[in-house]
């Protein structure tokens, strides 16, 4: 269930890149509390560098990003990240994989530590894979191992760019399912990038749509936003619905119909 209070709030955002690429511009939106949010738009955008603003990683040039009041370095809840290219560390098992963010936060190993990382592995399904290294995993299970990783500092805020981008049509369904009993089993609040459409009105309650042409000068802003009103739980099968159809109508002309 969405929670009605405002989450992540930015207002009036701008990022230039390195004083010469402007690459976002006066963007202002609210996501609540639990709510599932989709991004699309066309590649280059600036997709990635708004993910990369809520999660801290980069700084705005102009306008802010708030999450819950907090500035998003300053929140009291760690953010999960899943990045475009999976991020796994080679030399690492999977266990020792999920266990670097609490390892950076400084959490001592013994039973608590433990526990939460097996909890994790439960979760996306990769018991008995504790001791395996990235190189001996197919790619849906290293992006299982990059979403354990996110979640298991209890983040508040989970952000996922194109977390799917490199799986297989079946796979990725499969995931994207999985990802949704996640979100539901946890407080979460979920913003994806993601280029699949059909994905986004699967999986979210909103579907933002961005559109410009940064590297010709005009910068890129939020130009819609869609809510998806289908039911949830949310089936593959929900795809043949009218209602289906018709928010993926929606979307596709959002973007396509930006001068
Ligand atoms: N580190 C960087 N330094 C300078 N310019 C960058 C940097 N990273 C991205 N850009 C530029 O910023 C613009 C937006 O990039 P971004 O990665 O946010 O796009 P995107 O919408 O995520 O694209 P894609 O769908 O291909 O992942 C692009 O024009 C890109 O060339
Ligand atoms: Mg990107």
């Amino acid at each position: 269930m969405i929670d009605k209070r405002p989450f992540l709030t930015t207002t009036d955002l701008s990022f230039v890149f390195a004083e010469q690429l402007h690459v976002l511009d006066g963007i202002s939106l609210h996501i609540q509390e639990g709510a599932f949010v989709a991004l699309v738009g066309p590649s280059g955008v600036g997709k990635s560098t708004l993910l990369r603003l809520f999660g801290g990683l980069l700084p705005p040039t102009s306008g802010q990003v708030l999450l819950q009041g907090q500035p998003p370095l300053a929140h009291r809840s760690p953010i999960g990240i899943v990045f475009q290219r999976d991020g796994l560390m080679p030399w690492r098992t999977v266990w020792d994989n999920v266990a670097l963010p609490l390892e950076l936060q400084g959490v001592q190993k013994g039973e608590m530590r433990n526990g939460r990382i097996q909890a994790m592995l439960d979760l996306v399904g990769l018991n008995g894979f504790e001791h395996s290294y990235p190189a001996q995993l197919s790619g849906g299970m290293a992006q299982r191992v990059s979403i354990a990783r996110a979640l298991v500092h209890e983040p508040a805020l989970l952000l996922l760019d194109e977390p799917f981008g490199a799986l297989d049509a079946l796979t990725r369904e499969r995931m994207g399912q999985e990802l949704l009993h996640i979100w539901q089993a946890m407080p979460v609040t979920v913003f994806m990038v993601t280029h699949s459409i059909m994905e986004a009105v699967l999986l979210a309650d909103e579907v933002l749509v961005m559109n410009g042409q940064p590297a010709t000068g005009n910068p890129a802003k939020i130009t819609a936003r869609i809510p998806i009103n289908l039911p949830r739980p949310r089936h593959l099968e929900m795809q043949a619905t009218a209602d289906f159809q018709q928010d993926v109508a929606t979307i596709r002309q959002a973007i396509a119909g930006f001068p």
